[in-house]
Protein backbone atom coordinates (compact mmCIF):
# COMPACT_ATOMS: atom_id res chain seq x y z
CA UNK A 1 0.00 0.00 0.00
CA UNK A 2 0.90 3.36 -0.86
CA UNK A 3 0.53 6.46 1.24
CA UNK A 4 -0.88 9.62 -0.95
CA UNK A 5 -1.62 12.52 0.32
CA UNK A 6 -4.06 14.79 -2.04
CA UNK A 7 -3.71 18.16 -2.42
CA UNK A 8 -6.13 19.45 -5.14
CA UNK A 9 -5.75 22.83 -4.65
CA UNK A 10 -8.35 25.79 -7.00
CA UNK A 11 -10.51 26.07 -9.79
CA UNK A 12 -10.01 23.23 -11.96
CA UNK A 13 -7.38 21.45 -9.96
CA UNK A 14 -9.94 20.24 -7.54
CA UNK A 15 -11.82 19.05 -11.30
CA UNK A 16 -8.88 17.65 -12.61
CA UNK A 17 -7.52 15.85 -9.92
CA UNK A 18 -10.74 14.54 -8.93
CA UNK A 19 -10.48 12.32 -12.52
CA UNK A 20 -7.41 11.52 -11.65
CA UNK A 21 -7.56 9.88 -8.51
CA UNK A 22 -10.83 8.16 -10.01
CA UNK A 23 -8.55 6.65 -12.94
CA UNK A 24 -5.93 5.47 -9.80
CA UNK A 25 -9.16 3.44 -8.63
CA UNK A 26 -10.17 2.00 -11.61
CA UNK A 27 -6.26 0.53 -11.70
CA UNK A 28 -6.55 -0.91 -8.33
CA UNK A 29 -10.28 -2.38 -9.39
CA UNK A 30 -8.06 -4.19 -12.52
CA UNK A 31 -5.74 -5.31 -10.23
CA UNK A 32 -8.63 -6.67 -7.96
CA UNK A 33 -6.12 -4.78 -4.75
CA UNK A 34 -6.50 -2.04 -2.54
CA UNK A 35 -3.10 -0.04 -3.66
CA UNK A 36 -3.48 3.29 -1.96
CA UNK A 37 -4.38 5.01 0.40
CA UNK A 38 -5.64 8.38 0.01
CA UNK A 39 -5.97 11.63 2.60
CA UNK A 40 -7.03 14.28 1.04
CA UNK A 41 -6.52 18.17 1.96
CA UNK A 42 -8.99 20.83 1.20
CA UNK A 43 -6.05 23.58 1.55
CA UNK A 44 -6.23 26.57 -0.71
CA UNK A 45 -8.54 29.50 -1.46
CA UNK A 46 -11.09 27.90 0.19
CA UNK A 47 -9.70 27.83 3.30
CA UNK A 48 -8.27 31.00 3.12
CA UNK A 49 -11.89 32.74 3.06
CA UNK A 50 -13.07 30.66 6.16
CA UNK A 51 -9.51 31.13 8.26
CA UNK A 52 -7.56 33.50 6.18
CA UNK A 53 -4.51 30.96 6.11
CA UNK A 54 -3.83 28.93 2.82
CA UNK A 55 -2.45 25.87 4.62
CA UNK A 56 -2.32 25.12 8.42
CA UNK A 57 1.19 26.20 10.04
CA UNK A 58 2.32 22.58 10.40
CA UNK A 59 1.08 21.52 6.82
CA UNK A 60 4.74 20.08 5.74
CA UNK A 61 4.89 17.88 9.06
CA UNK A 62 1.66 16.69 7.61
CA UNK A 63 2.60 16.09 4.16
CA UNK A 64 5.77 14.61 5.11
CA UNK A 65 5.43 11.05 6.39
CA UNK A 66 3.02 10.53 2.95
CA UNK A 67 4.48 8.58 -0.01
CA UNK A 68 3.89 10.95 -2.58
CA UNK A 69 1.70 14.20 -2.99
CA UNK A 70 -1.00 14.22 -5.84
CA UNK A 71 -1.58 18.00 -6.76
CA UNK A 72 -4.32 19.63 -8.76
CA UNK A 73 -3.07 23.14 -8.84
CA UNK A 74 -3.38 26.26 -6.40
CA UNK A 75 -4.13 29.56 -7.42
CA UNK A 76 -7.31 32.05 -7.45
CA UNK A 77 -6.12 35.41 -8.28
CA UNK A 78 -9.71 37.55 -8.23
CA UNK A 79 -9.39 36.71 -3.97
CA UNK A 80 -5.53 35.77 -3.01
CA UNK A 81 -2.60 37.29 -4.78
CA UNK A 82 -0.81 34.93 -6.61
CA UNK A 83 2.42 35.47 -4.65
CA UNK A 84 1.14 34.50 -1.81
CA UNK A 85 -1.26 31.66 -3.08
CA UNK A 86 1.40 29.55 -4.40
CA UNK A 87 3.90 30.14 -1.71
CA UNK A 88 2.71 26.62 -0.63
CA UNK A 89 4.21 24.65 -3.63
CA UNK A 90 7.11 26.12 -4.03
CA UNK A 91 7.84 25.67 -0.48
CA UNK A 92 7.36 22.03 -0.80
CA UNK A 93 9.58 21.61 -3.67
CA UNK A 94 11.90 23.85 -1.47
CA UNK A 95 11.93 21.65 2.09
CA UNK A 96 11.39 18.32 0.72
CA UNK A 97 14.38 19.04 -1.71
CA UNK A 98 12.38 18.16 -4.74
CA UNK A 99 15.21 19.53 -6.74
CA UNK A 100 14.43 17.35 -10.10
CA UNK A 101 11.02 18.31 -11.74
CA UNK A 102 10.46 16.39 -14.91
CA UNK A 103 8.12 18.13 -17.52
CA UNK A 104 7.62 15.77 -20.36
CA UNK A 105 6.69 17.03 -23.92
CA UNK A 106 5.60 14.07 -26.28
CA UNK A 107 2.91 14.71 -29.32
CA UNK A 108 0.77 11.42 -29.19
CA UNK A 109 -1.06 9.68 -31.50
CA UNK A 110 -4.39 11.24 -32.66
CA UNK A 111 -3.47 15.15 -30.85
CA UNK A 112 -2.95 17.76 -33.94
CA UNK A 113 -0.05 19.66 -33.04
CA UNK A 114 -0.71 23.52 -33.59
CA UNK A 115 2.74 23.15 -35.46
CA UNK A 116 2.57 22.78 -39.28
CA UNK A 117 3.61 19.47 -40.30
CA UNK A 118 4.08 17.80 -37.36
CA UNK A 119 3.02 14.66 -36.08
CA UNK A 120 3.77 11.76 -33.59
CA UNK A 121 7.12 11.00 -32.91
CA UNK A 122 8.67 14.11 -33.99
CA UNK A 123 8.09 15.81 -30.63
CA UNK A 124 9.65 13.46 -27.53
CA UNK A 125 11.15 16.18 -25.50
CA UNK A 126 11.81 15.74 -21.59
CA UNK A 127 12.45 18.66 -20.17
CA UNK A 128 14.43 18.82 -16.71
CA UNK A 129 14.02 21.44 -14.72
CA UNK A 130 16.21 22.46 -11.57
CA UNK A 131 13.43 23.15 -9.02
CA UNK A 132 15.31 24.04 -5.60
CA UNK A 133 16.85 27.47 -6.04
CA UNK A 134 18.04 29.64 -8.84
CA UNK A 135 15.36 32.27 -9.67
CA UNK A 136 13.13 30.96 -7.60
CA UNK A 137 15.12 31.87 -4.30
CA UNK A 138 13.01 33.61 -2.09
CA UNK A 139 15.73 36.47 -1.82
CA UNK A 140 14.92 40.06 -1.53
CA UNK A 141 13.36 42.85 -0.56
CA UNK A 142 11.59 46.33 -1.21
CA UNK A 143 12.56 49.47 -0.26
CA UNK A 144 9.77 52.92 -0.15
CA UNK A 145 7.21 50.55 -0.59
CA UNK A 146 4.17 52.02 -2.34
CA UNK A 147 6.13 55.36 -2.80
CA UNK A 148 7.30 57.12 -6.44
CA UNK A 149 10.55 55.89 -5.76
CA UNK A 150 10.16 52.22 -4.86
CA UNK A 151 12.75 50.26 -4.91
CA UNK A 152 12.79 45.87 -5.45
CA UNK A 153 15.38 43.67 -5.57
CA UNK A 154 14.43 39.96 -6.41
CA UNK A 155 18.10 37.84 -6.09
CA UNK A 156 18.90 34.53 -7.74
CA UNK A 157 20.78 31.99 -6.00
CA UNK A 158 22.66 29.69 -7.83
CA UNK A 159 25.06 26.76 -6.36
CA UNK A 160 27.32 24.94 -7.73
CA UNK A 161 25.92 21.98 -6.05
CA UNK A 162 22.68 22.75 -7.74
CA UNK A 163 23.88 23.20 -11.17
CA UNK A 164 26.03 20.21 -10.79
CA UNK A 165 22.95 17.66 -9.30
CA UNK A 166 20.36 18.54 -11.52
CA UNK A 167 22.90 18.46 -15.23
CA UNK A 168 24.22 14.84 -14.28
CA UNK A 169 20.46 13.88 -13.62
CA UNK A 170 20.04 15.08 -16.88
CA UNK A 171 23.04 13.22 -18.42
CA UNK A 172 22.04 10.34 -17.14
CA UNK A 173 18.50 10.75 -18.42
CA UNK A 174 19.86 11.64 -21.63
CA UNK A 175 21.50 7.96 -21.74
CA UNK A 176 18.46 6.33 -21.24
CA UNK A 177 16.73 8.20 -23.96
CA UNK A 178 18.20 9.25 -27.55
CA UNK A 179 21.43 10.07 -25.71
CA UNK A 180 21.10 14.13 -26.53
CA UNK A 181 21.27 16.91 -24.32
CA UNK A 182 20.78 20.58 -24.34
CA UNK A 183 21.28 23.28 -21.51
CA UNK A 184 19.40 26.52 -21.65
CA UNK A 185 21.84 29.27 -20.75
CA UNK A 186 21.51 33.12 -20.53
CA UNK A 187 25.31 33.55 -19.93
CA UNK A 188 25.97 36.74 -22.28
CA UNK A 189 23.72 38.41 -20.25
CA UNK A 190 23.33 36.90 -16.61
CA UNK A 191 26.93 37.26 -16.24
CA UNK A 192 27.27 35.36 -12.38
CA UNK A 193 24.49 32.77 -12.49
CA UNK A 194 24.87 31.87 -15.85
CA UNK A 195 28.33 31.41 -16.14
CA UNK A 196 28.76 29.06 -13.69
CA UNK A 197 25.87 27.06 -15.28
CA UNK A 198 28.11 27.19 -18.40
CA UNK A 199 31.01 26.35 -16.23
CA UNK A 200 29.40 23.61 -14.28
CA UNK A 201 28.44 21.94 -17.35
CA UNK A 202 32.12 22.03 -19.32
CA UNK A 203 33.24 20.26 -15.99
CA UNK A 204 30.01 17.39 -15.55
CA UNK A 205 30.17 16.41 -19.34
CA UNK A 206 33.52 14.99 -19.35
CA UNK A 207 31.77 12.45 -17.28
CA UNK A 208 29.51 11.51 -19.90
CA UNK A 209 31.32 11.15 -23.56
CA UNK A 210 28.98 9.15 -25.19
CA UNK A 211 26.32 11.99 -24.91
CA UNK A 212 25.96 14.75 -27.27
CA UNK A 213 25.45 17.52 -25.26
CA UNK A 214 25.69 21.24 -25.77
CA UNK A 215 24.27 24.64 -24.86
CA UNK A 216 21.90 26.98 -25.88
CA UNK A 217 20.98 30.98 -24.99
CA UNK A 218 16.96 30.04 -23.86
CA UNK A 219 15.53 32.61 -26.09
CA UNK A 220 16.86 31.23 -29.32
CA UNK A 221 16.11 27.86 -27.70
CA UNK A 222 12.67 28.84 -27.12
CA UNK A 223 12.23 29.76 -30.69
CA UNK A 224 14.28 26.11 -31.82
CA UNK A 225 11.70 24.57 -30.31
CA UNK A 226 8.98 25.95 -32.08
CA UNK A 227 10.58 25.45 -35.65
CA UNK A 228 12.68 22.47 -35.02
CA UNK A 229 11.35 20.45 -31.93
CA UNK A 230 12.40 16.76 -33.40
CA UNK A 231 15.92 17.22 -33.00
CA UNK A 232 16.08 17.97 -28.77
CA UNK A 233 15.82 15.19 -26.34
CA UNK A 234 16.50 15.96 -23.40
CA UNK A 235 16.24 19.74 -22.31
CA UNK A 236 17.93 21.26 -18.52
CA UNK A 237 17.18 24.50 -17.59
CA UNK A 238 17.42 26.55 -14.29
CA UNK A 239 14.04 27.12 -12.37
CA UNK A 240 12.48 29.92 -14.38
CA UNK A 241 13.63 29.05 -17.42
CA UNK A 242 12.21 25.46 -16.90
CA UNK A 243 8.74 27.11 -16.31
CA UNK A 244 8.82 28.87 -19.01
CA UNK A 245 9.91 26.18 -21.77
CA UNK A 246 7.60 23.40 -19.94
CA UNK A 247 4.38 25.73 -20.63
CA UNK A 248 5.79 26.13 -24.40
CA UNK A 249 6.15 22.10 -24.42
CA UNK A 250 2.93 21.23 -23.37
CA UNK A 251 1.17 23.89 -26.14
CA UNK A 252 3.60 22.29 -28.65
CA UNK A 253 2.48 19.18 -28.13
CA UNK A 254 -1.09 19.92 -28.47
CA UNK A 255 -2.37 21.30 -25.07
CA UNK A 256 -0.89 22.52 -21.63
CA UNK A 257 -3.81 20.05 -20.70
CA UNK A 258 -1.81 16.87 -21.46
CA UNK A 259 1.64 18.02 -19.95
CA UNK A 260 2.29 15.77 -16.68
CA UNK A 261 4.93 16.92 -14.19
CA UNK A 262 6.71 15.35 -11.30
CA UNK A 263 8.83 16.90 -8.76
CA UNK A 264 11.41 14.52 -7.35
CA UNK A 265 13.53 13.91 -4.31
CA UNK A 266 15.25 11.39 -5.83
CA UNK A 267 17.18 10.70 -2.57
CA UNK A 268 13.70 9.62 -1.33
CA UNK A 269 14.26 11.06 1.95
CA UNK A 270 10.78 13.33 1.60
CA UNK A 271 7.99 13.09 -0.55
CA UNK A 272 7.59 13.46 -4.21
CA UNK A 273 5.05 15.49 -5.45
CA UNK A 274 3.17 15.02 -9.04
CA UNK A 275 1.01 17.42 -10.44
CA UNK A 276 0.17 19.03 -13.82
CA UNK A 277 2.20 21.43 -15.39
CA UNK A 278 -0.93 23.71 -15.60
CA UNK A 279 -2.56 26.04 -13.12
CA UNK A 280 -5.97 26.65 -11.76
CA UNK A 281 -7.00 27.98 -15.05
CA UNK A 282 -10.17 30.28 -13.95
CA UNK A 283 -10.61 31.29 -17.14
CA UNK A 284 -12.39 27.83 -17.47
CA UNK A 285 -12.81 26.87 -13.96
CA UNK A 286 -15.95 25.57 -12.79
CA UNK A 287 -17.63 24.61 -16.44
CA UNK A 288 -16.55 21.02 -16.78
CA UNK A 289 -14.41 21.33 -19.94
CA UNK A 290 -10.78 21.30 -18.40
CA UNK A 291 -8.55 18.46 -19.44
CA UNK A 292 -8.27 15.95 -17.10
CA UNK A 293 -5.22 14.01 -19.37
CA UNK A 294 -2.53 16.44 -17.85
CA UNK A 295 -3.48 15.60 -13.96
CA UNK A 296 -4.37 11.39 -15.25
CA UNK A 297 -0.67 11.27 -16.80
CA UNK A 298 1.22 12.74 -13.60
CA UNK A 299 -0.62 9.65 -11.92
CA UNK A 300 1.13 7.38 -14.53
CA UNK A 301 4.63 9.59 -13.66
CA UNK A 302 3.84 8.99 -9.72
CA UNK A 303 2.87 4.86 -10.21
CA UNK A 304 5.81 4.96 -12.20
CA UNK A 305 7.75 6.53 -9.34
CA UNK A 306 6.39 4.10 -6.68
CA UNK A 307 7.72 1.13 -8.83
CA UNK A 308 4.35 0.64 -10.11
CA UNK A 309 5.68 0.01 -14.12
CA UNK A 310 2.89 -2.35 -15.27
CA UNK A 311 0.31 0.01 -14.06
CA UNK A 312 1.84 3.33 -15.60
CA UNK A 313 1.69 1.69 -19.00
CA UNK A 314 -1.88 0.38 -18.54
CA UNK A 315 -2.83 4.51 -17.73
CA UNK A 316 -0.65 5.93 -20.56
CA UNK A 317 -2.42 3.05 -22.69
CA UNK A 318 -5.81 3.98 -21.94
CA UNK A 319 -5.19 7.51 -22.41
CA UNK A 320 -3.47 7.09 -25.83
CA UNK A 321 -6.74 4.93 -26.80
CA UNK A 322 -8.76 7.57 -25.83
CA UNK A 323 -6.85 10.26 -27.68
CA UNK A 324 -7.19 7.89 -31.07
CA UNK A 325 -10.45 6.99 -31.08
CA UNK A 326 -11.10 11.06 -30.59
CA UNK A 327 -14.88 10.59 -29.24
CA UNK A 328 -13.70 12.06 -25.93
CA UNK A 329 -11.90 14.79 -26.49
CA UNK A 330 -12.12 18.64 -24.22
CA UNK A 331 -12.30 21.53 -26.29
CA UNK A 332 -8.62 22.60 -25.89
CA UNK A 333 -7.94 19.73 -28.36
CA UNK A 334 -10.39 19.86 -30.60
CA UNK A 335 -13.34 17.99 -28.94
CA UNK A 336 -16.51 18.70 -26.62
CA UNK A 337 -16.84 16.42 -24.01
CA UNK A 338 -16.81 17.15 -20.66
CA UNK A 339 -13.84 16.77 -18.16
CA UNK A 340 -15.80 13.61 -16.40
CA UNK A 341 -16.58 12.19 -20.25
CA UNK A 342 -12.93 11.91 -21.09
CA UNK A 343 -12.06 10.82 -16.76
CA UNK A 344 -14.54 7.54 -17.66
CA UNK A 345 -13.27 7.52 -20.84
CA UNK A 346 -10.14 6.26 -19.76
CA UNK A 347 -11.36 4.41 -16.91
CA UNK A 348 -13.74 2.21 -19.27
CA UNK A 349 -10.15 1.52 -21.08
CA UNK A 350 -8.36 0.57 -17.81
CA UNK A 351 -11.12 -1.60 -16.95
CA UNK A 352 -11.48 -3.04 -20.63
CA UNK A 353 -7.32 -4.43 -19.52
P1 LIG B 1 -2.99 28.25 -16.40
O1 LIG B 1 -2.06 27.13 -16.67
O2 LIG B 1 -3.94 28.05 -15.29
O3 LIG B 1 -3.83 28.55 -17.74
C1 LIG B 1 -3.23 28.98 -18.95
C2 LIG B 1 -4.18 28.73 -20.11
O4 LIG B 1 -4.22 27.33 -20.39
C3 LIG B 1 -5.62 29.16 -19.84
O5 LIG B 1 -6.18 29.68 -21.01
C4 LIG B 1 -6.28 27.88 -19.44
O6 LIG B 1 -7.67 27.83 -19.71
C5 LIG B 1 -5.53 26.84 -20.27
N1 LIG B 1 -5.49 25.55 -19.58
C6 LIG B 1 -4.71 25.25 -18.51
N2 LIG B 1 -4.96 24.02 -18.10
C7 LIG B 1 -5.90 23.50 -18.92
C8 LIG B 1 -6.57 22.26 -18.98
N3 LIG B 1 -6.32 21.26 -18.12
N4 LIG B 1 -7.52 22.09 -19.95
C9 LIG B 1 -7.77 23.05 -20.82
N5 LIG B 1 -7.16 24.25 -20.82
C10 LIG B 1 -6.24 24.48 -19.86
O7 LIG B 1 -2.10 29.54 -16.20
P2 LIG B 1 -2.50 31.03 -15.71
O8 LIG B 1 -3.81 31.41 -16.29
O9 LIG B 1 -1.32 31.84 -15.93
O10 LIG B 1 -2.65 30.88 -14.13
C11 LIG B 1 -3.89 30.72 -13.45
C12 LIG B 1 -3.62 30.51 -11.98
O11 LIG B 1 -2.92 29.29 -11.77
C13 LIG B 1 -2.72 31.59 -11.35
O12 LIG B 1 -3.15 31.75 -10.03
C14 LIG B 1 -1.35 30.96 -11.40
O13 LIG B 1 -0.46 31.51 -10.47
C15 LIG B 1 -1.69 29.53 -11.08
N6 LIG B 1 -0.75 28.50 -11.54
C16 LIG B 1 -0.60 27.43 -10.70
C17 LIG B 1 0.17 26.36 -11.09
C18 LIG B 1 0.29 25.19 -10.18
O14 LIG B 1 -0.44 25.07 -9.22
N7 LIG B 1 1.18 24.26 -10.44
C19 LIG B 1 0.79 26.38 -12.34
C20 LIG B 1 0.61 27.49 -13.18
C21 LIG B 1 -0.18 28.54 -12.76
C1 LIG C 1 4.45 25.76 -12.44
C2 LIG C 1 3.86 27.07 -12.03
C3 LIG C 1 4.52 27.60 -10.76
C4 LIG C 1 5.99 27.78 -11.04
C5 LIG C 1 3.93 28.89 -10.23
C6 LIG C 1 2.45 28.83 -10.16
C7 LIG C 1 4.53 29.29 -8.94
O1 LIG C 1 3.92 28.00 -13.06
O2 LIG C 1 4.41 24.80 -11.68
O3 LIG C 1 4.93 25.67 -13.59
O4 LIG C 1 6.40 28.83 -11.58
O5 LIG C 1 6.76 26.90 -10.72
MN1 LIG D 1 4.59 27.18 -14.92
Amino acid sequence: MYSIALYPGDGIGIEVLDEAVSVLKAVEEVRGQKLFDFTQFDWGSVLWKRTGRLVPENYLDKLRDFDVVFLGALGDPANVPDHISLVPLIEMRQSFDQYVCLRPAKLLPGVRCPLAGKECGDIDILVIRENSEGEYADVGGGLKVGWEDEISIQTAVHTRHGIERIIRYAFTAAGLRRDKLTVATKSNALKYGMVLWDATFEDVRKDYPHIKADKCHVDALAMNLVRWPERYDVVVASNLFGDILSDLGGVISGSLGMAPSANINPERRYPSLFEPVHGSAPDIAGKGVANPIAAIRSGAMMLEFLGLQEEATLVENAVKGCLVDGRALTPDIGGSAATSIVGADIRSRILAQ
